[in-house]
């Protein structure tokens, strides 16, 4: 990627005025490393109601709540094709690992699988009172 303003930087300026809004606060981490979004949580603690990461497709089981009151989780996962590679179609994935050569990936069909987090946010304070991972395996019928 080319080079970008520091996103822990960004969060504070856009985090600045934000309060008139509303106490719960979301942030999504859309990243590939898992530490950036590690730090981000520990950066945001109780100052956003839930940090979460995104990107990577594979979700993470290690949702908590962390001192301050902000929830977190590396990645929520996706919604998409179970038998697949991050969605898309394993062979192709595959056969683009072997060759080392460009591949056109198309999405993988198929039964699905539903991701996320359900949370549960204390209204005045916009501190997280639970947060519940969710794995939902979704057999598609006729297939
Ligand atoms: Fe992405």
């Amino acid at each position: 990627m080319r080079n970008l303003e520091d996103p822990f930087r960004c969060v504070d300026k856009i985090l600045q005025g934000h309060a008139q809004f509303s106490p719960a606060v979301l942030v999504d981490m859309h990243a590939k490393a898992t530490s950036e979004k590690n730090a981000m949580g520990w950066f945001l603690d109780g100052r956003v109601s839930l940090v979460f990461g995104t990107h990577t497709h594979v979700q993470t089981a290690d949702e908590r709540i962390l001192p301050g009151g902000t929830a977190y989780i590396t990645d929520i996962g996706m919604c998409g094709p179970m038998d697949s590679v991050i969605g898309v179609e394993k062979e192709t994935v595959i056969e683009g690992f072997l060759s080392q050569l460009p591949r056109r990936y198309e999405v993988a069909r198929g039964d699905v699988i539903v991701q996320g987090v359900l949370l549960d946010v204390d209204e005045a304070s916009g501190r997280a009172k639970e947060i519940l991972r969710i794995r939902i395996p979704w057999k598609k019928a006729g297939v």
